[in-house]
């Protein structure tokens, strides 16, 4: 068995994966959504400090299983450098005193990874990742050979998710928020621009419709004064501009990628009027859409895990006294695989 651990954000989360036939044999997750709502978004350092809490109580339900073990996962990048210390420092103590491999796990592998949760590797595969940090489009053909074939020049759709709910004074995350909104709006009544209609990039970019949906706000004469039906109107407007956006880019890729399967990751994956979208365009281009679980798209241990059992089977393992976090400054563009 594996155990492996997910402190890059705001979710504490240990799992424990059968290497055999990747079962998940234990999995727990404690989501510090509550603490952070109020202050709109993710606080690290608070972050840091909850992980700290949560993860040895978390630790301690994993007992019956700890002499079991084969090796120890943990997240090292990309991710907030104080939360995937609080990881780092516990997968690093039970590597030592077990005396077990440890193995280094990239969270966007993971992302790609809860594909096949208690599942066989799907492979090759198209991957459209769209979560908190990152948009991208990647071209997996192996645990070891991934590229990135698109991805965003500023926000990424979760993160523009997050502070359209922001900026009308929903609470955070915003993405479950604007998509139960969205339900009862009309997604016609605010004309807003779909990001890079007109260029050839095939590249993602949310940061002027963030701006469209703000001015969209003060001219319904802002958030305070904001009408239910108005919070629909703009939710519903604004994530069918996001759809366009990545329909349109991923139509692109679409037509120079063979690959007939194509799938979808990451937190915002959960958000059903996007999927609905995708499983419209692969079914006009012939592909089979791949979707993950939804208790599996936000971040959780168990898809650390599930990469991890690859990833013990080719050994591709860390010393244990050089681990660290892999820090990476230009945050969107620069996430390599
Ligand atoms: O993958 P994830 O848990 O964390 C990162 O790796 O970043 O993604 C979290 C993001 C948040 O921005 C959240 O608002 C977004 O996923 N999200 C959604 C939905 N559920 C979560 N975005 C759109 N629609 C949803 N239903
Ligand atoms: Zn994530």
């Amino acid at each position: 068995m594996i155990l492996s651990i997910e402190s890059s954000c705001d979710d504490s989360s240990i799992a424990i994966t059968n290497i055999k036939d990747n079962k998940l044999i234990f999995h727990k997750k404690i989501s510090q959504e509550k603490q952070h709502a109020c202050y709109g978004g993710v606080v690290p350092e608070l972050a840091s400090r909850l992980h700290a809490i949560d993860l040895p109580n978390i630790l301690e339900e994993t007992k019956p299983y700890l002499d079991k073990l084969k090796a120890v996962a943990v997240t090292n990048q990309p991710g907030l450098g104080v939360t995937l210390l609080e990881g780092i420092a516990m997968a690093k103590t039970i590597a030592v005193t077990k005396e077990i491999p440890l193995i280094a796990v990239h969270h966007l592998k993971g992302h790609i990874y809860s594909l096949f949760i208690e599942k066989e590797e799907i492979l090759p595969l198209l991957v459209l990742l769209i979560s908190g940090g990152h948009t991208q489009i990647i071209r997996v053909e192996s645990l070891e050979k991934m590229t990135i074939l698109a991805t965003s020049m500023d926000d990424s759709v979760g993160e523009s998710f997050d502070k359209t709910a922001k900026m009308m004074g929903l609470g955070y995350p915003g993405g479950p928020i604007i998509e139960k909104l969205a339900l009862k709006g009309d997604e016609n009544r605010f004309v807003l621009p779909v990001p890079l209609r007109n260029s050839p990039l095939i590249a993602f970019s949310l940061s002027g419709l963030k701006n469209a949906v703000r001015l969209a706000i003060e001219s319904v004469g802002g958030a305070e004064k904001m009408s239910q039906q108005n919070q629909c109107d703009i939710s519903a407007s604004f994530q069918k501009a996001v759809k366009l956006h990545l329909i349109q880019k991923s139509k692109k890729v679409f037509k120079e990628e063979m690959i007939k399967d194509f799938a979808i990751v990451g937190g915002a994956s959960a958000n059903l009027y996007i999927r609905e979208a995708y499983e419209k365009l692969c079914s006009e281009f012939g592909k089979t859409l791949h979707t993950v679980p939804l208790e599996y798209c936000s971040d959780n241990a168990a898809m650390i895990g599930r990469y991890a059992v690859e990833a013990y089977k080719k050994k591709l393992f860390i010393d244990p006294y050089t681990i660290d976090i892999v820090v990476n400054k230009k945050r969107q563009q620069g996430v390599e695989l």
